[in-house]
């Protein structure tokens, strides 16, 4: 049975890494593209990482993968370097014979939802500068979408890159602005405060217990999440954070979702305090929604799918040094 079609927009390091596996393993999904955007760690190196993701699944060239918007639309790019290190765990491989398709990441989004309008499925997992550009170019593209998934936000909660503003939004606010007003006819958002936090976070047992699975997966899972665990608790966060391989997860699984809600979101561009911060108005305020936020998943049942493809046996496409 062909999977659910989906496109993965994304700022490659630590959990970009399980989200691409996701889509390259998990039998509900069928991954057509990669699209690369400016986030979270140098743009090649980011790259790098995704075609790393690709050969440790055994996977290399099998999905094209297109090189995006390499900084955001005004502000200067912002690396997240100190919570991921390079995005590589200190893995390595032979790219001289890897190819990037191509066509760009935008021309890429705006062709394939022309040839299969209402099909794709877009899981946005890094700044929205690909996608805010696609709509730019072409109005008619948010319609054309069948659901756009966005890693983004928080929930009335705390960020992390700023005490109000999450990463993705942070880094492109008026990106965020421009998808948030684009129309989308079915958009989720899954935001890092209060949902991550609470239901995609794994405390150290857990993720010990992904690590040693035995597996290349897990092997490379451990050497991509390292840092960013041991980031996380040196600043209070409890575990390993997961939010990216969720948001396709719920697109994959529905089943897992126990609460959401439609709403108005919006993302702060004028204050510089407050820069990237997301407003996330319920129904009380009368707002006409744009968006429907996941409020609470099964945080058991997340982590059994992610144990379920570490545990996946593959062999890679070519050595990857590190890796043993
Ligand atoms: O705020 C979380 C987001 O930024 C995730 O997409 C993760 O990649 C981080 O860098
Ligand atoms: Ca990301």
């Amino acid at each position: 049975m062909a999977g659910i079609p989906v496109i993965i927009d994304t700022d490659t390091a630590q959990d970009d890494c399980v989200t691409i596996l996701l889509g390259l393993l998990d039998p509900a999904a069928e991954l057509r593209a990669i699209t690369m955007v400016a986030g979270n760690v140098g743009f090649d190196q980011q790259v790098a990482n995704a075609h790393l993701t690709l050969n440790v699944a055994g996977r290399l060239g099998d999905v094209p993968v297109h090189v995006g918007c390499r900084a955001p639309l005004l502000r200067e790019w912002a690396s997240a370097e100190d919570v991921h290190g390079d995005g590589s765990g200190g893995l390595s491989m032979d790219l001289s014979r890897v190819h990037n398709d191509d066509e760009h990441a935008v021309n890429a989004l705006l062709r394939l939802t022309a040839e299969a309008p209402g099909e794709l499925n877009l899981i946005a997992i890094g700044p929205l500068t690909n996608i805010a550009t696609a709509v730019v170019m072409d109005r008619s593209f948010a319609s054309r979408v069948r659901s756009l998934s966005i890693m983004g936000g928080s929930n009335n909660g705390r960020g992390n890159v700023t005490p109000s503003a999450e990463f993705n939004f942070y880094v492109d606010p008026e990106a965020a602005q421009i998808v948030l007003d684009a129309g989308f006819p079915d958009l989720r958002i899954i935001p890092w405060a209060p949902l991550t936090l609470r239901d995609a976070t794994f405390a150290r047992p857990e993720y010990d217990r992904l690590c040693a699975l035995g597996t290349p997966l897990a092997r490379f899972f451990r050497r991509m999440c390292d840092a960013t665990i041991d980031y996380d608790e040196s600043v209070g966060v409890d575990g390993s954070t997961h939010p990216d391989s969720l948001t396709l997860a719920l697109l994959l699984h529905p089943e897992l979702v126990r609460a959401s809600a439609p709403y108005r979101v919006d993302v702060e561009t004028a204050s510089e305090r407050t820069r990237g911060m997301s407003t996330m108005a319920w129904a009380k305020f009368g707002l006409v929604p744009n968006a429907e936020v996941v409020e609470e998943v099964d945080s058991a049942g997340f982590y059994a799918v992610l144990q379920r493809l570490l545990a996946t046996p593959t062999e890679p496409s070519v050595p990857i040094a590190g890796l043993d």
